[in-house]
């Protein structure tokens, strides 16, 4: 029974779309909760109050796995020939896996020009996915994706589609399950195209419609200062959900403001370098549901805090680091206590991005410049390692 072995569907009474017989696997959701009392230490938390959940190894080497596996099992319940995505380079890799580990489909990847990390290039290419660079940035191969997958009735497996969100409501759910079912007092997540803060509250909120929990933990999505629209828009000018009726206007207002200023998103992080991601609205609701906050963590924070996870456990990607530099950040405000519970969802694995750690550990003063000099960004301090 190939459920057994999944992370994910091994929930599937509680993503209940398709019959145990269509299930796609290819093992993913077998991920791990490590107490990290090194980077708690460097958070400013007490030992054992931060856990660090480890969704880099997944197959594909992100938390990606999570929604792809649902979102291809639907792709082939509509029989569909061929799926598509806009990516940053991990959603492209998951998608690459599943059409080559299944030989059920053929991937269609549209990645933007220059930014995405070799690592996760690599996957899409050697995975055999036609891939398609484009003139502009992932927000620009988001709209042509869109347009592209209707006119020629190709699946579309981006975040917008709501299979993939129920997949990724099973982090939350093994969270849960490795700490026997006690609710955290806060889940903290990179924001990018805001797929995970948006499915983590439909986790949670169901969990609680079932009595399975007795109340949600707090939510902090935490943006790239460079890519920061959610928090701009939360945090600066208070949109909310609303009971559904969001206010609109502040969001045109700043969409316009960022046409017309030219504004793009721009930060080491390369897989949440994203400006107008697509479950925003979904993401106020989780943010409602979930009490939530949002903070934006400029790169040297970023980068900071990724080599203390390196230093005090399995490390991650950039873009997953940024979660850790925001509990620090939070927990610096007085946000977290020190004595509260908190779990960090580490999305992506050391591996698929190793340009910019590999340039803040070097001691070649030309490819620091290159890389992260040009950025602002400082070496490693070798002083608190
Ligand atoms: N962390 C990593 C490693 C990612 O690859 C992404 C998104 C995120 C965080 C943000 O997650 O979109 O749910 O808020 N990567 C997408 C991609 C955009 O194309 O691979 P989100």
């Amino acid at each position: 029974e190939p459920m057994r072995f999944s992370g994910v569907w091994r929930f599937h009474e509680l993503l209940p779309f398709c019959r145990p017989d269509e299930i796609v696997t290819v093992g993913e959701g077998q991920t791990l909760l490590q107490q990290a009392d090194a980077v708690a230490k460097f958070v400013g938390m007490n030992p054992g109050q931060l856990h660090l959940q480890y969704e880099g190894m997944n197959p594909s080497g992100s938390f990606k796995d999570n929604g792809m596996c649902a979102a291809f099992t639907h792709a082939c319940m509509m029989g569909a020939q061929r799926a598509a995505c806009a990516s940053t380079g991990n959603t492209s890799a998951s998608l690459a896996l599943y059409c080559s580990a299944t030989q059920k489909m053929k991937a269609v990847i549209f990645i933007g020009s220059g930014k995405i990390s070799y690592g996760k290039l690599s996957q899409a290419l050697d995975y055999g996915a036609l891939t398609v660079q484009i003139a502009g940035d992932f927000d620009d191969a988001m709209i042509r994706v869109k347009q592209i997958s209707e006119q020629l009735g190709i699946y579309l497996v981006n975040s917008v589609n709501p299979f993939r969100l129920e997949g990724q409501k099973t982090i939350m759910f093994r969270i849960l399950e490795a700490l026997r079912w006690q609710v955290p007092d806060w889940i903290v997540v990179p924001g990018g195209n805001l797929g995970n803060s948006s499915a983590f509250g439909k986790a949670f909120a169901e969990l609680k419609q079932l009595g399975l929990i007795d109340r949600l933990p707090r939510l902090a999505v935490i943006n790239a200062a460079g890519a920061d629209t959610l928090y701009e828009l939360y945090e600066r000018r208070g949109v909310r959900w609303n009971d559904g009726k969001v206010d609109m206007d502040p969001i045109r207002a700043y969409n316009d403001h960022m046409d017309r200023e030219g504004l793009k998103a721009d930060t080491i992080a390369s897989a949440i370098e994203i400006n107008r991601p697509v479950n925003l609205k979904k993401c106020l609701r989780a943010l409602d549901t979930m009490d939530g906050v949002v903070r934006q963590v400029c790169d040297q924070d970023i980068l900071d805090a990724k080599a203390q996870v390196g230093a005090g456990g399995f490390g991650c990607e950039p873009a997953s680091a940024a979660s850790v530099a925001g509990a620090k950040l939070l927990r610096r405000e007085g946000v977290i206590a020190p004595s509260d519970r908190v779990v960090c969802v580490l999305t992506g694995h050391e591996l698929k991005d190793p340009t910019a750690t590999v340039a803040y550990h070097t001691t070649d003063q030309e490819m620091f410049n290159k890389v992260l000099a040009s950025r602002g960004v400082q070496k490693a301090s070798h002083a608190n390692r």
